[in-house]
């Protein structure tokens, strides 16, 4: 990797401040630095202090053992997470509180309290039981947004199988990969989930993903669109039919600290997802510690992330943080323009939403669509704000604090990653003074800093290589069968520090100001894409010789993909072959990755060594500058791409 800092020195300077009101900070959970403070003398001590509020089945004996780049937290200490997430309530006063309150794209409502939640958790867990699934064993997991998903997490947390989730926008090929990948016996989907208006037919997805897949020895299917599927004898198995036969009640394993809870696949700048494995008691007691004081969380509130539970949000800020916390919290099936564009606002205004979570594209989605449709509603139920995802512009900002928040909501911007587990970078709400733009300051515990290429900090408001200095507790324990990618992907760049892959700048005041990725994975509405991922993809067409994959600004997405293909000899350029390049992309990985520009071309430009000159292709896609060209052999090469690029956009797409 290479990357000049003068690339990705920021030119954002914003001035503009908003303190935590006056009312918001009299009722927040943390009103000081005391936690920071804290924290910074004795990080060990804070987290174990965090671990307490927990029930653990064996005490730890050490909380932090940290041989790099490897940590265990809790190291000795025995615990169930869905103990945590369901029985810890049961005890008490929330034992008839709602703990999911659902609505389907449809406009149908379920509303499940913690003990209704258990109870279809212990069901579900010896479901799996009886189908043979063990302590450790991978369960492969493709379902809609419906509370059959956070059940069929916490069953699996409760028998100690190891859950991989795969969101629903990947496609059969994603599947089968992951599921090899995670040798994983058994799959749990529904007959469809419905998406704007329409069915997405997900078990006809894992159908052609397991057709010659011999592992595969079970399907669950949950009944959710009513779609006519056909289920094999032996193999196939109907969620509700299983449920009416299973045991009540299911003891949880005593899980130890370190063993792994779930593997996530995320895109990494090679063909190959990365299976980010995570830990049981350091995930639980990071995400829980964060959602509570990172959204201010009580008893009272109605908290909705918008994110998908295929992807990391919804992991540890849908399910496991707010459950752990005793929290509500509302999930919702399809899409935020269905039937129309208030269809989030609608919901605020009924349910008496107080926090809500979303991602800055959706955020310039509700932008476009014109304020006509937040204002239809009344949303002074709203308290606190929060986005993840990518970097929030500051005009996105204020319109999210002034048109959703009516100017009374702190906004919360949360800097983290599939990796990390938990929120790293945020602002405390009743504590930190926010500027719009930046995610403001590392959470309690956590050293996050910024260095130049040989792992040096860089002086304030100089750009460089965001690295965290020192191990926390959700931070990914290894990738899963694949430790030496674990120690070269993130800690190799840098010296016995975690390298994020992001481009920030602090800025005097100690703000972290994130600049997106500084390698070829690229966030696209919020999901992120490995370019390598769809090269691969199209190179794996028969009439592709090679692609080059690049991202380049999008008003709503963040970023957009566009494609450079060369075919092979004896093939030519048509509009048809463009959409079956196209319609190939969706296959392989899903209609997330189809680069909405896609361009035939003759050659690709290279380096004198033969290398594709990615960085300099898309720094001028992008209307960056170069920055440091001293790197390319050829100094002239950046008229050349010029050259090339003018001439191929001519082509048009
Ligand atoms: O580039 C950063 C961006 O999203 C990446 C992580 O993506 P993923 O693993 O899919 O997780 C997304 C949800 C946690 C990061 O490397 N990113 C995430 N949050 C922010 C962000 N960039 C700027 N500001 C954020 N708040």
């Amino acid at each position: 990797m290479v990357v000049s800092s003068a690339t990705i020195d920021s030119l954002l300077k914003e001035k503009e401040q908003y303190p935590p009101s006056a009312a918001f900070r009299k009722k927040a959970l943390t009103k000081d630095d005391a936690l920071g403070r804290d924290a910074a003398k004795d990080p060990e001590a804070f987290w174990a202090r965090m671990a307490k509020d927990f029930t653990w089945i064996a005490p730890w004996s050490k909380v932090l053992e940290w041989t790099p780049p490897f940590a265990k937290w809790f190291v000795g200490g025995r615990l169930n997470v869905s103990v945590n997430c369901l029985d810890r309530h049961l005890a008490g006063p929330r034992r008839n509180k709602a703990a999911i309150v659902w609505e389907g794209e449809p406009g149908d409502r379920r509303v499940l309290t913690y003990h209704d939640l258990w109870r279809e958790v212990n069901r579900f867990a010896n479901v799996l039981k009886g189908l043979g699934v063990k302590r450790g064993d991978r369960v492969t997991i493709y379902l809609p947004m419906i509370p059959e998903l956070p059940v069929a997490l916490l069953a699996c947390a409760r028998i100690g199988a190891i859950h991989s989730v795969i969101f629903g926008g990947f496609s059969a090929r994603a599947i089968r990969d992951r599921m090899e990948d995670a040798e994983s016996h058994l799959i749990i989907t529904a007959d469809g989930g419905n998406r704007r208006g329409a069915v997405l037919p997900l078990k006809k997805i894992v159908d052609e993903a397991i057709a010659d897949l011999d592992l595969v020895q079970h399907v669950v299917v949950f009944r959710r669109a009513g779609l006519d599927v056909p289920m094999r004898e032996g193999r196939d198995h109907w969620w509700h039919e299983l449920m009416a036969e299973a045991l009540p009640v299911c003891e949880p394993e005593a899980m130890e600290a370190t063993d792994p809870l779930f593997i996530l696949y995320t895109s990494g700048t090679t063909g190959k997802p990365k299976g980010i494995q995570h830990s049981t008691g350091g995930y639980l007691v990071g995400v829980a510690t964060t959602t509570k004081y990172v959204f201010d969380l009580k008893d009272e509130d109605l908290y909705w992330c918008t994110a998908d539970i295929g992807w990391v949000t919804g992991h540890s800020y849908i399910v496991y943080g707010p459950l752990a916390n005793g929290a509500t919290v509302f999930m919702y099936e399809g899409a935020p323009d269905w039937p129309e564009p208030d269809r989030f606002w609608r919901m605020v205004e009924e349910y008496q939403i107080t926090i809500l979570y979303t991602a800055p594209t959706a955020i310039r989605a509700f932008m476009r669509w014109g304020d006509e449709f937040p204002k239809r509603h009344d949303l002074s139920s709203l308290r606190l704000l929060g986005t993840v995802g990518e970097p929030i512009n500051p005009e996105a900002w204020r319109w999210y604090q002034k048109t959703i928040g009516g100017g009374r909501c702190p906004i919360v911007d949360t800097w983290w990653q599939t990796e990390t587990g938990m929120i790293l970078i945020t602002p405390l709400p009743g504590v930190t003074t926010t500027k719009p733009g930046s995610a403001t300051r590392p959470f309690p515990g956590i050293e996050a800093e910024v260095v130049d290429e040989n792992g040096l900090p860089v002086p304030s408001n100089k750009g460089g290589y965001l690295v965290i200095r020192k191990p926390w507790p959700a931070m990914l324990q290894t990738l899963y069968h694949d430790p030496e990618r674990y120690q070269k992907v993130y800690w190799s760049q840098v010296a016995g520090k975690y390298f994020t892959g992001d481009g920030a700048r602090v800025d005097e005041d100690g703000y972290f100001w994130l600049m997106g990725r500084i390698d070829d994975v690229i966030n696209v509405a919020g999901h992120r894409i490995g370019t390598m991922e769809v090269e691969s993809a199209l190179v794996s067409h028969e009439k592709v010789a090679e692609a080059a994959v690049v991202g380049k600004p999008h008003p709503i997405k963040g970023q957009s993909l566009v494609a450079y293909v060369v075919l092979k000899r004896g093939h030519t350029r048509s509009d048809g072959l463009t959409k079956d390049l196209q319609k190939h992309v969706r296959e392989v990985i899903g209609p997330i990755a189809v680069p909405d520009d896609l361009y035939i071309t003759e050659k690709l430009p290279k380096t004198r060594s033969g290398k594709i000159m990615r960085r300099v292709i898309r720094s001028l896609v992008s209307g960056q500058e170069i920055g440091d060209t001293t790197t390319l052999e050829d100094p002239g090469a950046v008229d050349e791409v010029r050259k090339w690029l003018a001439e191929v956009q001519g082509t048009g797409s």
